[in-house]
């Protein structure tokens, strides 16, 4: 009986498939004979060039034949295969590809099967097995093929186990440029003051690891990040992806949308597939609402509203590891059916003293090296800058560590420098109080991005106001 498979497989995978059969015959258009696969090469006596189809009809067993699915099956290749399948000979013929369109015809007469993805225990096994431990590579070669893994391995024989991580990371991310993603450049800070976004980071982590898969705990969804502007939501997405080491894939809004019929879905299409291939990855829509705010699912008919159903759908019934984080300043600004597929939805508010403390010291840390300023002159500057966003915190140590340095004072600022710059301008929560509090009210029901200050620079509330909630 023949038996005809369609196999949907990485070229680097090629060699492992052959592996599995029993001394299969190969060929590609690169050998004008025909090869067989003992666990080793020989080339058979069986020149095939021309036509390989018609060439092997007199064979038996498991014959692979790669390179005729480039073109997409032709009408001729589809006959043939159709014959092939009638003349029932004693054969299981792979045709093999990296990418495979079945024509409806031929549905009825062959199977297509796609190459599995090794999963993380199959993927630590394959580095245990090389004497390779660090967490760090494991959570790196998450999402490639055993092939190409052992490729990259030789590739980069003689590298440490991190600077080995760091290299596959780099190729993975390689991988997926020029398919209509944005690669976002490396964050300019860390993301200082939000410890439950870290305990968050913390906990993604863990689920990364190949005893979560084992004990049956499915990746998370992703994250709603919603604030004012200029309070860390870009910065914590690209944070989130550096410290977990996994590639930041972010919507390309004015390169998804396109006035052609159809090609904006098709744009999606292709960017939530590379998510999927490049899994585990951190999926990132940044000012979500400056895209899809308006579509309103239940009377739009437009394009955004066929492309945010189109990712509704994709998220719910998404099954690889793909964080996606969606950052936006109003919550009001997506609808619930959006929110409900997400795992948490995070409030990012202006920082609070223990927060602006630690925001200073990472933007100081830039320009010099951090000043041993007293108590007071520290509690002096949190208080100044107490209405302001990191942002604006980060741009003021920026514009102070300008003026030191024109002041013949480089690499030295002082506080005099930030309480300077800090009357240079007016904070957006001073400019527009409403804008704010009005964010804030509609996100009472999300979790803080941040506890509770316990830092030595928290100012009690005044206790006339501590009276007046009772407490
Ligand atoms: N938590 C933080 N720690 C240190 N720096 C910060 C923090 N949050 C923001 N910044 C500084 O502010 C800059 C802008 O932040 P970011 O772009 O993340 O704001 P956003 O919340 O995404 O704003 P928008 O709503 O306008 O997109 C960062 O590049 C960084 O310099
Ligand atoms: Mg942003």
């Amino acid at each position: 009986m023949t038996q005809i498979i369609l196999y949907q497989i990485p070229t680097s995978e090629i060699e492992f498939l052959l592996r599995q059969l029993q001394s299969p015959y190969y060929w590609n258009p690169a050998h004008p004979y025909l090869m067989r696969w003992e666990g080793h090469w020989t080339q058979t006596d069986l020149r095939v060039e021309a036509d390989p189809l018609d060439r092997i009809a007199a064979l038996t067993g498991e014959i692979v034949l790669e390179g005729l699915l480039e073109q997409g099956l032709s009408t001729r290749l589809c006959h043939q295969l159709i014959n092939t399948f009638r003349a029932n000979r004693s054969q299981t013929l792979y045709l093999v590809g990296e990418r495979i369109h079945c024509p409806e015809n031929l549905f009825p007469f062959v199977q297509v099967q796609d190459w599995p993805r090794p999963d993380s225990v199959a993927l630590s096994q394959f580095l245990q097995a090389r004497g390779l431990h660090s967490e760090a590579l494991y959570r790196a070669v998450l999402g490639l093929y055993c092939g190409e893994l052992a490729n990259l391995l030789s590739r980069h024989a003689g590298l440490n186990e991190d600077r080995l991580a760091e290299a596959i990371t780099h190729y993975k991310i390689s991988k997926l440029q020029g398919r209509g993603i944005t690669l976002v450049p490396q964050p300019d800070c860390r993301a200082v003051g939000m410890d439950i976004l870290d305990s968050l980071l913390s906990e993604i982590s863990d689920l990364l690891k190949p005893e979560a898969f084992a004990a049956g705990l499915p990746f998370p969804r992703g994250v709603i990040l919603i604030g004012p502007p200029g309070t860390g939501k870009s910065l914590f997405a690209k944070n989130t992806a550096a410290r977990l080491g996994l590639p930041l894939l972010c919507a390309d809004w004015t390169g998804l949308i396109s006035p052609l019929p159809g090609e904006s879905e098709a744009n999606l299409r292709a960017l939530l597939h590379a998510a999927e291939v490049s899994a585990p990855c951190v999926l990132f829509w940044d000012d979500y609402d400056k895209a899809f705010a308006s579509a309103d699912l239940s009377r739009d008919t437009g394009i955004e509203k066929k492309l945010a159903g189109m990712l509704l759908t994709w998220l719910q019934e998404r099954t690889a590891s793909v964080y996606t984080i969606v950052t936006l300043n109003r919550i009001n600004q997506i609808p619930p059916e959006l929110r409900r597929r997400f795992d948490r939805t995070i409030f990012v508010d202006l920082p609070h003293e223990g927060a602006r403390y630690e925001i200073f010291c990472t933007h100081l840390e830039k320009y010099c090296e951090l000043p041993d300023w007293s108590d007071r002159d520290w509690k002096i500057l949190i208080s100044e800058y107490g209405e302001c966003t990191p942002d604006e915190i980060g741009k003021a140590v920026y514009l102070a560590a300008v003026r030191s340095y024109r002041q013949g004072r480089p690499r030295h600022i002082t506080v005099e420098d930030l309480l300077y710059q800090r009357k240079q301008f007016t904070p957006a929560n001073i400019a527009n109080p409403g804008q704010i509090q009005s964010i804030r009210n509609h996100s009472k029901f999300a979790l803080k991005a941040s506890s509770e200050d316990r830092s030595r620079w928290r100012v009690e509330p005044d206790p006339l106001f501590k009276t007046m909630l009772g407490r």
